[in-house]
């Protein structure tokens, strides 16, 4: 029998008709609504445009997210996807990378963040933790998101070189940390979205702020890349003294420039997500008062803070943290990943030169996968296992985070030393939304708290 023609045909794409314009302006303004409307409308897997951008697919069905992640990876590019980031991190980036330059790259900056090596930094983020909040007056109102991007901010320092005290440290973490509040509005945000804007049209505007900073950032890189690199006796167990010490099969080792770029790409990857992930979970565990009972029985049951690595495996606690990257992930999509060759996907053809985007923010709101998605239900994690192409904060395939367990680590203990030394209320008399910064989001206004108690009288 013939098969009907129907079925030979190419199933086609639906999505929003408008203008490439139009669709960027809504995404750019409303990226919950907009994405919202859409899948309702379109389902979860529909064509997009922005201005600039090649045809785009976003992504929310897990089979389809799946494809993405597990296919053979030389058939995406993803370096190009990411180049309004190019002036923040540099050329050399490890998210502008590709191929097997991005796989060299990766091994290298991968054992630091992960096994033993990672483990050894849990002592000093609980000290880092405890240090930074130790300016909490009693009632007096504070934005934690300044604090939790303080502590971020000294625990990479410290991985990256090895301190994270002394003049020229403290320095460096204040210039970062100024440097991007430049980009703390979702107005101001458009410089990332739009890479268009990116332009220096003298001292006063917001973008030759920004490049003077970062040249100012870069010139302290200079000068440790060449102290270490002069002083040998200086190279120790930290990520630069690595980045130093590499050759590649030639014998040839990583260049100043190169070597600086990836710097940035850790100190800014490695604490502007973390700040705002946890930002999100102090705000979640004071928002629902059971989550917090909860959460202080099983804190107050710890017996030993030293061992840091039993901490980070407390089943409440892991489930809290995991419901707050659902519920609000700072980073809506992954990473594009363009076509090089065509591919089909559940049906659709799809030529060279797309861009699939697989989307957290709507896949971690299916309600088919989590039932009541708008609810902060830490218990979903510990009653089912949720597959890798259902929660992905971190992405997924070749390009998953590289800091994913370090951030997960820095994040359970950062909470129980916090909890366990103060008690805190939330300010906020409405709930907080998510809003731009920079590329990824955080919560509006940075959530403001207050110290109501100190526990055990220990804030040293
Ligand atoms: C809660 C905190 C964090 C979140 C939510 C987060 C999220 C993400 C996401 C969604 C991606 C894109 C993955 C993809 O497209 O598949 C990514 C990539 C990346 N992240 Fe994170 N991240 C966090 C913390 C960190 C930390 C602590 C580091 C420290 C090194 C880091 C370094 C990176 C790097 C270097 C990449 C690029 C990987 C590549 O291109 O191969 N991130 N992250």
């Amino acid at each position: 029998m013939a098969i009907p023609s129907s079925s030979k045909e190419k199933k086609i794409l639906d999505g929003p008709k408008t203008s490439a314009f139009i669709q960027t302006i809504k995404s750019f303004f409303y990226p919950f609504k907009s994405l919202k409307i859409n899948y309702r409308k379109y389902g979860d897997i529909f064509s997009a445009k922005g201005i600039g951008d090649p045809p785009l697919v976003i992504l929310s069905n897990p089979q389809a997210i799946e494809q993405v992640f597990t296919r053979d990876q030389n058939l995406f590019e993803v370096g190009k996807g990411n180049l309004a980031a190019k002036p923040l991190l540099g050329e050399n980036s490890l998210v502008l990378l590709d191929g097997k330059k991005h796989q060299k790259n990766r091994q290298l900056l991968m054992p630091p963040f992960h096994g033993e090596r990672m483990k050894s930094y849990g002592q000093l983020i609980c000290q880092i933790a405890e240090k930074v909040i130790s300016d909490w007056e009693i009632d007096k109102p504070f934005i934690i998101r300044d604090y939790t991007q303080k502590i971020s901010l000294r625990v990479i320092v410290q991985a990256v070189f090895g301190v994270n005290k002394g003049k020229k440290y403290e320095e460096l973490i204040k210039l970062i940390a100024d440097w991007l509040n430049i980009f703390n509005s979702p107005l101001k945000s458009a410089f990332f979205a739009f890479p268009w804007l990116q332009k220096n049209l003298g001292f006063l505007t917001l973008w030759a702020q920004f490049l003077q900073q970062k040249q100012r950032i870069r010139t302290i890189l200079a000068e440790e890349i060449n102290e270490k690199r002069n002083n040998p006796e200086l190279l120790g167990e930290d990520i630069l003294s690595l980045m130093i010490s590499v050759k590649d099969e030639d014998g040839e080792p990583m260049g100043d420039e190169e070597i600086k770029d990836q710097l940035m790409t850790i100190l800014f990857g490695g604490h502007e997500s973390t700040a705002s992930s946890l930002a999100w979970a102090f705000y979640w565990i004071h928002f629902c008062p059971e989550v917090k009972k909860k959460l202080m029985e099983e804190l107050n049951a710890i017996e030993d803070f030293k061992d840091t690595n039993a901490i980070t495996k407390l089943p409440y606690l892991s489930a809290v943290v995991a419901e707050s990257l659902r519920i609000t992930p700072v980073n809506l999509f992954t990473f594009a990943r363009q076509l090089k060759e065509p591919l089909e996907i559940l049906g659709y053809k799809f030529d060279p030169g797309t861009m699939l985007v697989p989307c957290i923010y709507l896949t971690h709101y299916r309600e088919d996968i989590y039932p009541e998605p708008h609810k902060f239900k830490p218990e979903r994690f510990i009653e089912k296992q949720f597959s890798p192409y259902e929660y992905f904060p971190f992405g997924g395939g070749n390009r998953r985070c590289l800091g994913s367990a370090f951030a997960l680590f820095e994040m359970k203990l950062v909470l129980a030393t916090v909890l366990s030394k103060v008690e805190l209320q939330l300010l906020e008399k409405r709930p907080v939304k998510s809003s731009r910064r920079g590329m990824t989001f955080t919560p509006y206004g940075g959530v403001k708290m207050s110290l109501v108690r100190i526990r055990n009288g220990v804030l040293s």
